[in-house]
């Protein structure tokens, strides 16, 4: 059976805890180490990490790059408009392709059915590295981040503020594993996929949504939000005008819990969905949660390849 990773549930609660465990043991063995120097044991020796990237990445692309490396392996990058699946290639032979390769695929892209597809006909591990449904490799960084703050995932309460997109959904998706609640503060018009928020009901989370910021932020232990147009939407000034109450700023995170903490997946648009005070305020996590993304892809990877 090949280990895709193209939403968290592929994964399941105990590879996913597995991968926190494991991710905080190789982060600790290397502190201090040159980011380029191999992991004592280099578990994916020999093995190449293909990358197809039809949308821009700062963190996601350097980290898997960082993180296969410091496993042993190798990267490629492909961006997909210099590619032949740019002028048409089927996925479908891509994926097929591809396979005979490199040993995994990672793909950024638009259509989630772009992955399944690119999944169901790879015979390698395919990797969702963003996609307009889902962002799982961002909230395994996300719950390692806070996880390291000594805070148990069940029973969590989160806050999320703004616009109900692919990161919310991961989030979700991520509290119905780990049962813990996610108040989502999104204006009208702009919530998130309902089928995401009926199976982590289902599982047991909480996920409720309110129009009211400061209903969602009240006792909140983890306060988050992202841009308010993402990869491939249209910067529509309604849109922006009707976020604005949603934004996360002193006087919203003063009435979370004293202790809440603030995370962002960054790129951050400062000013609008998140002020100055707060994301380089003391409770903001951001830099931690950014760095997390390496040590969770590597994990995810070794999870890929079997080897979790
Ligand atoms: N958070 C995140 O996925 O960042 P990039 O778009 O820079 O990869
Ligand atoms: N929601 C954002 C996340 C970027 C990492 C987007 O899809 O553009």
């Amino acid at each position: 059976m090949i280990r895709h990773f193209l939403n968290l549930s592929d994964a399941g609660g105990d590879a996913i805890a597995a991968m926190l465990a494991n991710a905080m043991d190789r982060k600790a063995a290397r502190a201090g180490w040159p980011k380029g120097k191999v992991d004592a044991d280099a578990p994916l020796a020999g093995h190449t990490l293909g990358m197809i990237f039809e949308k821009n990445s700062t963190r996601t692309r350097t980290s898997f790059e960082m993180a296969i490396k410091q496993l042993g392996g190798d990267s490629m990058f492909m961006a997909a408009g210099q590619m032949q699946l740019g002028r048409g290639e089927s996925v479908a032979d891509t994926a097929r392709v591809l396979s005979r390769y490199v040993d995994a695929i990672l793909i950024r892209t638009d259509d989630h059915a772009k992955v399944e597809e690119l999944a169901a006909y790879a015979s390698v591990p395919v990797v969702n590295g963003l996609t307009d449904l889902s962002h799982p490799c961002q909230i395994v960084a996300d719950l390692l981040t806070i996880v390291e703050q000594g805070k148990p995932l069940p029973g969590l309460e989160v806050a999320w503020l703004g616009d109900g997109n692919n990161v919310l959904n991961s989030v979700v998706e991520a509290a119905g594993i780990f049962k813990f609640n996610v108040r989502i503060a999104v204006p009208h018009g702009y919530e998130s996929d309902s089928a995401f928020i009926d199976a982590a009901n289902a599982s047991g989370a909480q996920i409720t949504l309110t129009r009211d910021a400061s209903e969602a932020v009240a006792g909140a232990d983890i306060i988050v939000t992202d841009t308010w147009v993402s990869m491939g939407q249209e910067h529509a000034h309604n849109k922006m005008a009707a976020m604005m109450p949603y934004q996360v700023n002193e006087r919203l995170m003063a009435t979370a819990k004293p202790d809440a903490k603030f995370l962002h997946c960054l790129p951050a648009h400062r000013g609008e969905e998140v002020t100055d005070g707060v994301i380089d305020g003391p409770q903001s996590l951001i830099w931690d949660e950014a760095e997390n993304r390496l040590h969770a892809q590597k994990s995810i990877l070794l999870w890929c390849f079997g080897k979790l």
